[in-house]
């Protein structure tokens, strides 16, 4: 019998603060409160966010926990029904903990958007989860839970509005206010670290079905946008989306997951929406160019270093709090059935997308997988969150957590 819902490892870092203050104003008002501690490697760290969280923060529990260690992990698991890590970059710092999740049959989620070291746990692990029951879900923030439930939510519609699902859906970001975090900085980093030396690897980010299990049927040609172009669908410049990278990954999983719910030709793909014009053109070649300069010099070692000591953010720093209260986020997302039928969904969200709104997402997210998915509903494996949580979760977010998803007429 586990002692705790859910268990935040890595409550320290950035993201986590602020998940945990969420955890404690929020998660009293909901209609079945989880229990849940906080851990991480640093008592004494742990016991200074307990000391900032006032009161309240005093009746917290704590676990000391390495991610290395795989003895302190395998007791931390057996302590938890679901273990929510912040602790990455997760190719860096997060095997060993998936290792003592699928071993003991807990369950996990995250917030990597590494799709190297996601294919690396599938490739090891997923046989074990699914017989130990461990059901393991990446990806559970802003990439890639908007587009994620987005693309799920616009096959609803679809369905109940024209009884047939849409072959494409081309996700636009509208509109988005918000900056990066030190740890999102070097989980990138690395990634581009590791993609340079290995000509593999690099094969393998560039496949969209890099992530669907090995017998997927999925074989329709995707867009990667590299530059800017005028697009007929939007009737708008866009540019390319950094988070597509991810995001649509871990759609084309999810409709594998779901039995290929969406269609074997099913078509998706992401980008910045830039407006009209000559205006529009501008803003989006200069986002591409600005883009494609940054890849570059955080490929090449000299100005990787130069980067991150001067201007980038260090690991444990990101968005003010004014900058959260600030942020949001405007997703479109324009669909088409095979026989013509247009629909147009948006979801949007408070707070800046990667921390202020991450944090209450994936709080949620551990929330609905701890108390709301069944586990003879949904076995062990390695799952999305759209193909485990769907409707639960979407019901959360919108109660609890900021975001709200529509039709627009
Ligand atoms: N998907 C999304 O939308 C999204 C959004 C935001 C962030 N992220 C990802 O989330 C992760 C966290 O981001 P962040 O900005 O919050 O990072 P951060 O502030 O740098 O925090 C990293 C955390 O990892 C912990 N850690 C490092 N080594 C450890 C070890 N050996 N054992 C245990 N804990 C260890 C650190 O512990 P201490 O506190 O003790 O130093 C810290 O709590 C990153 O991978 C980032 O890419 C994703």
């Amino acid at each position: 019998m586990q002692t705790f819902d859910i268990v935040v490892f890595g409550a320290t870092s950035f993201v986590g603060k602020i998940m945990v203050r969420y955890m404690m104003d929020t998660f009293p008002k909901h209609d079945k409160a989880p229990t849940w501690a906080i851990a991480g490697r640093s008592e004494a760290k742990l016991k200074a966010l307990k000391d900032e969280l006032g009161e309240h923060g005093q009746s917290l529990s704590t676990i000391v926990a390495d991610a290395a260690n795989e003895e302190q992990l395998n007791a931390m698991c057996e302590q938890a029904k679901v273990i929510v890590s912040t602790v990455g970059p997760y190719a860096l710092y997060g095997e060993p903990l998936i290792k003592a999740c699928v071993t003991s049959g807990t369950d996990y989620c995250d917030l990597t958007g590494e799709p190297q070291w996601i294919a690396r746990m599938l490739k090891r692990y997923e046989k074990v989860a699914q017989i130990s029951g461990s059901r393991i879900v990446h990806c559970c923030g802003f990439d890639s839970i908007p587009s994620d439930l987005g693309v799920w939510y616009t096959q609803k519609q679809a369905n109940a509005t024209f009884n047939e699902t849409c072959q494409k859906i081309f996700m636009r970001v509208k509109a988005m206010k918000g900056a990066a975090s030190g740890g999102t900085v070097a989980s990138m980093m690395n990634l581009v670290k590791e993609a340079t030396t290995d000509k593999d690897l690099r094969r393998m980010l560039a496949n969209p079905y890099a992530l669907c299990p090995q017998e997927h049927p999925f074989k329709a040609r995707q867009e990667n946008l590299k530059t800017a172009r005028f697009d007929e669908n939007t009737q708008s410049w866009i540019a390319p989306f950094i988070m597509a990278a991810i995001n649509t990954r871990v759609v084309h999983r999810s409709n594998a997951m779901q039995g290929n719910a969406y269609g074997d030709d099913f078509i998706y793909d992401e980008a910045m929406m830039m407006g009209k014009g000559a205006g529009g053109g501008m803003r989006a070649g200069l986002l591409s160019t600005g883009l494609g300069g940054f890849m570059v010099a955080a490929a090449l070692p000299p100005t990787r270093w130069l980067m991150e000591k001067t201007f980038l953010p260090k690991p444990g720093e990101g968005p003010s709090e004014k900058e959260q209260l600030e942020g949001f986020y405007d997703l479109r997302f324009f669909a088409q059935t095979a026989s013509g039928n247009k629909i147009q969904c948006k979801v949007t969200g408070d707070r800046d997308p990667g921390y202020g709104s991450t944090g209450k997402m994936l709080a949620e997210s551990a929330a609905c997988l701890a108390l709301d998915i069944d586990k003879n509903e949904r076995k062990g494996g390695f799952w999305t969150p759209a193909s485990a949580m769907a409707e639960p979760l979407l019901v959360r977010l919108e109660k609890y957590a900021g975001l709200s998803f529509s039709v627009v007429e």
